[in-house]
């Protein structure tokens, strides 16, 4: 069987926009129990302004102890500068992912630069990055439609793909920040992309806004793309993209690849276990749009 390759990004992506301030220790559990689950890949922190995101402020600190206790995992902190790097480096992280946007008001809004600006800066954060020896991925956000500028051109979706190509970004990750891609623009985009990289240079990461996020995965993996970004229990949203709801689910990702004959390595019982343990620490409901159907599989089997 074929294997799909997932990156969790629950602990930042998920977490970032979170009303309630997650503590460390339930940071750190959290990952604990996706790695538990088979997760080898994780997003697990940013370095960025305190003050732009409260809720990542303690990076420095969970970075040596994720390193300590897993030394295995794939575990990305993302940066949106070189101060980013600065501090990811020093924390010991061996991942970071830059974030550039395919529109110039969604820069700004997000990492208080333009466009062009953003470009350069994501570029030099690779370089330096691979300099320093550590593994790279590059968001291209709003990679469909922009929540300032509407419909975003292909070609602008291009320029940033290979500029972050030609920086060596090893991993290109196409964004749908707000949710608003469809299977047929998925199709359109990434069999344009993959003309230009290799499938394992290219990543997704949709958002389930209008309850297209499998299908829009399974567009891409149809196209060729075999690496995914999701979130357990399908938490997340970004503070400065207003309408992105929750990340596609990892458990409706998990459970689509395992119907359709993929194997991803996760255990669908564990994510389970997680949601509950997320539903408390967080204090409000959670879970993909199939956990409803697997909580009751789940009951059925054990009675
Ligand atoms: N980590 C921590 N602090 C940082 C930082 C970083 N990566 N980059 C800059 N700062 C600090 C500066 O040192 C400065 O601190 P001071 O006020 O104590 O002197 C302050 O932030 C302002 O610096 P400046 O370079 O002018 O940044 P800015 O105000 O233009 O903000 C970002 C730019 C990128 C730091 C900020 O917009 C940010 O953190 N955005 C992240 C957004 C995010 O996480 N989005 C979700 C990802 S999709
Ligand atoms: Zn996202």
């Amino acid at each position: 069987m074929e294997r799909l390759f997932i990156t969790d990004v629950a602990p930042r992506d998920g977490l970032q926009n979170q009303p309630v301030l997650v503590g460390l220790d339930t940071k750190l559990t959290l990952i604990d129990r996706l790695v538990a689950a088979g997760v080898e890949s994780i997003e697990a922190t940013s370095f960025v302004s305190p003050k732009a995101v409260p809720q990542m402020a303690d990076a420095g600190e969970l970075i040596p102890r994720v390193r300590t206790q897993h030394p295995g995992l794939r575990a990305s902190a993302l940066v949106p500068n070189m101060k980013g790097l600065e501090r990811a480096h020093a924390a010991g992280a061996e991942e970071i992912a830059v974030v550039l946007s395919a529109t110039e008001i969604m820069n700004l809004k997000n990492i208080n630069m333009g466009l062009a600006q953003a470009t350069d800066v994501s570029e030099q954060t690779v370089r330096e990055a691979i300099r320093l020896g550590l593994r790279t991925r590059a968001y291209v956000a709003v990679a469909f439609d922009c929540p300032f500028e509407g419909p975003t051109s292909l070609d602008a979706v291009h320029t940033c793909v290979a500029r972050m190509a030609e920086a060596g970004a090893q991993e290109i990750v196409i964004a749908d920040t707000i949710g608003s891609a469809s299977p047929g623009a998925v199709s359109e985009r990434l069999t344009a992309l993959l003309r230009d990289l290799p499938a394992d240079r290219l990543a997704v990461h949709f958002h389930d806004t209008r309850g297209m996020a499998v299908a829009n995965a399974w567009a891409a993996l149809q196209a060729g793309i075999r690496r995914f970004d999701a979130s357990v229990g399908g938490i997340g949203g970004c503070p400065f993209a207003p309408g992105a709801a929750g990340n596609l689910a990892t458990e409706d990702l998990v459970l689509m690849a395992e119907a359709s004959g993929y194997t991803t390595g996760i255990s669908l019982d564990s994510l389970l276990d997680i949601i509950d343990f997320a539903e408390t620490a967080l204090q409000r409901p959670l879970g993909g749009r199939s956990v409803a159907w697997q909580r009751k599989q789940r009951s059925k089997i054990a009675s």
